[in-house]
């Protein structure tokens, strides 16, 4: 594939996103709190997240051993966090889940397989086979776009950590319903993993400063800023108590 080839793809995959986040204000992703028995066939909810998150997983994986440019330069730093976050989102995270009755349609895991896919897979080749050696130097590790991605990085994946740890820790082993979650960044938001998801991709996109680490930042946006809306308006239509001053996604703004 040429440079011409990938940006194009790369324009168009930001172009579905922009529909897709619109959309999903509109259409709730049927899994969690949201799954419902419409979407069709269903699968067991860890089995779901481990196969899903599998490509993202597995494609960078793939491209770290056989690209061309993978060890010529620092690019591996890249390769690396990528590979650290889909270790616990892949593997650990649907460990750690507690087990509900609740099932994830097939139709999310298949949309959710083709997502990872062409995000990893844009990511990965472009790292793998058209980065250079200069690009990714010594001088792009003391760069200022890397230090401030990098950073953004460690901070955005502490907090989805930590948040996704306090909502885990609700349900007591055998609990399946839903608790008001306090403490942390829920204090202002309904959603800090989502958050701190948000601000992990952005790191990682000004560390990457290329199109397709942009690219899946737009595309983590435009999945995770409805959701988290969703989120926010089940809380305060199933909780009367409900903190009315906390904010959705984004502290003291949205
Ligand atoms: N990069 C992306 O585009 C992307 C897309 C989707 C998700 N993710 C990441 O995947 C993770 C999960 O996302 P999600 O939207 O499924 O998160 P979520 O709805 O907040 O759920 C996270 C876990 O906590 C449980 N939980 C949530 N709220 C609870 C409450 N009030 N009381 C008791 N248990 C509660 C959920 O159980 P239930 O499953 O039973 O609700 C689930 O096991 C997040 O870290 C997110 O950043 C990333």
């Amino acid at each position: 594939m040429n440079t011409q080839t990938l940006n194009w793809i790369s324009y168009g995959w930001i172009g579905i996103a922009l529909i897709v986040h619109v959309t999903m204000f509109y259409i709730k992703a049927p899994f969690g709190r949201h799954t419902t028995e419409k979407w069709g066939l269903t699968i067991n909810n860890k089995l779901g997240w481990f196969i899903m998150e599998l490509p993202s997983l597995g494609i960078m994986i793939y491209f770290l051993i056989t690209g061309t440019q993978s060890f010529t330069s620092y690019v591996w730093i890249l390769f690396s966090v990528w590979i650290f976050h889909y270790l616990n989102r892949t593997i650990i995270f649907p460990i750690r889940i507690k087990s509900t009755p609740k099932k994830i349609p097939l139709a999310i895991v298949s949309s959710a397989i083709f997502f990872n896919f062409i995000n990893a897979g844009l990511n990965g080749y472009y790292l793998a086979e058209m980065s250079t050696a200069e690009q990714y130097s010594f001088e792009w590790l003391t760069s200022i776009h890397f230090i401030i991605g990098a950073t953004l990085f460690v901070i955005g994946m502490f907090i989805n950590w930590k948040s996704d740890s306090i909502l885990i820790s609700l349900r007591k082993e055998g609990e399946t319903g839903y608790k008001i979650p306090k403490g942390f960044l829920f204090h202002y938001i309904s959603s800090p993993n989502l958050f701190g998801e948000i601000i992990e991709w952005l790191g990682f996109a000004l560390m990457a400063w290329n199109l397709p680490g942009l690219t899946f930042m737009v595309w983590t946006c435009a999945n995770l800023i409805p959701r988290a809306k969703n989120h926010h308006d089940w809380y305060l239509n199933n909780f009367q108590d409900y903190p009315k001053d906390r904010k959705i996604v984004f502290p003291f703004l949205y």
